[in-house]
């Protein structure tokens, strides 16, 4: 009865898109940050902009496009407009066997690697890194595979993400039942204290990672990233037409130092995408080598 009811105020409340309207607005969205928006999906549109569209007192999709595009508040919307197409799905330790296949060969191939350089220092970037369990999931295993070791070494994972909400919650690092939902208990035991809101990151794993907003379709902000050893980009390129994720694995590729590896999401390729990289068949994934 209660959800026959919410959606019928939904349905009342809900502003139309036109086909120009949705063609307009997608073509934005994607220009500003490379998410493209496919046509069958049109009623998202619909029911994830009628509520800003209401707050605005705007009546149409032609108003908010006009406002996007024209309004002094047009730069402060871009984040609420990011905030209302993007997917922030994550959790603690999501995609165990591929975590589980990393960390036995990629990362235990590079740390050795770099033992054996007398180079005791890594970087990864974890780009769409959305609330934070991604990045927060590879400082575990490094602290895990490292032990007391690790206070040697110099280690920095850049975590970033378009949309600055995550990346606040991200560096505030509480996190309620549902972050933990693909995660061991005794590492939630282990990693987490209790705090009133569900649970708080304890400070040391918060220490190798540095948060912030950042835009994957920016190109100049691309380039300041320092180069990598590993990229971690998974269920981010999903969102991107085929132009766009060849932007970006060039972008990885760049980023890379030799010998470096790129992470996808278990759903993603680079199948047509870039042959520039080496896959490395791992058990129940692939990873993406840049030659040495
Ligand atoms: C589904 S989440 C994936 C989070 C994490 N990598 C994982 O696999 O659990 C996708 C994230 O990509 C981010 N994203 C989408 N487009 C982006 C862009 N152009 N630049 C940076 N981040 C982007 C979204 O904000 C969202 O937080």
């Amino acid at each position: 009865m209660g959800s026959l009811f919410s959606s019928a105020i939904t349905l009342r409340n809900s502003v139309r898109i036109s086909d120009d309207e949705f063609t307009q607005l997608r073509d934005f969205i994607y220009d500003k940050c490379g998410i493209f928006v496919d046509a069958k999906r049109k009623y998202l549109f619909e029911s994830r902009f009628s509520k800003r569209l209401a707050e605005l007192g705007l009546s149409s999709f032609s108003d908010y496009i006009k406002f996007l595009k024209h309004d002094i508040r047009r730069n402060s919307e871009m984040n609420v407009l990011f905030e209302l197409v993007t997917t922030n799905e994550t959790s603690f330790y999501r995609d165990t066997r591929q975590l589980d296949a990393f960390r036995d060969n990629v990362l235990r191939e590079t740390l050795e690697k770099r033992r054996s350089e007398g180079k005791l220092d890594l970087h990864i970037w974890s780009a769409g890194c959305s609330s934070g369990e991604e990045p927060y999931t590879l400082s575990i295993l490094l602290h895990e595979m490292l032990g007391p070791e690790i206070a040697r070494w110099r280690i920095r994972i850049t975590a970033v993400d378009l949309s600055p909400q995550v990346i606040e919650r991200a560096r505030r690092g509480v996190y309620r039942e549902y972050a933990f939902k693909t995660t061991p208990d005794q590492a939630r035991d282990r990693y987490f204290t209790p705090h009133e809101e569900g649970w708080k990151i304890r400070p040391e794993l918060g220490r190798l990672i540095s948060f912030q907003t950042m835009n994957l379709n920016d190109p100049l902000a691309l380039k300041r990233v320092p180069r990598s050893h590993i990229v971690f980009c998974r269920n981010v390129i999903i969102y991107f037409d085929e132009a766009m994720k060849k932007r970006v694995a060039k972008a990885f590729y760049d980023n890379l130092l030799p010998g470096g590896y790129l992470m996808l999401g278990h759903s993603e390729t680079l199948h047509k995408i870039s042959s520039a990289f080496q896959p490395v068949y791992l058990p129940g994934s692939i990873a993406y080598r840049k030659e040495e």
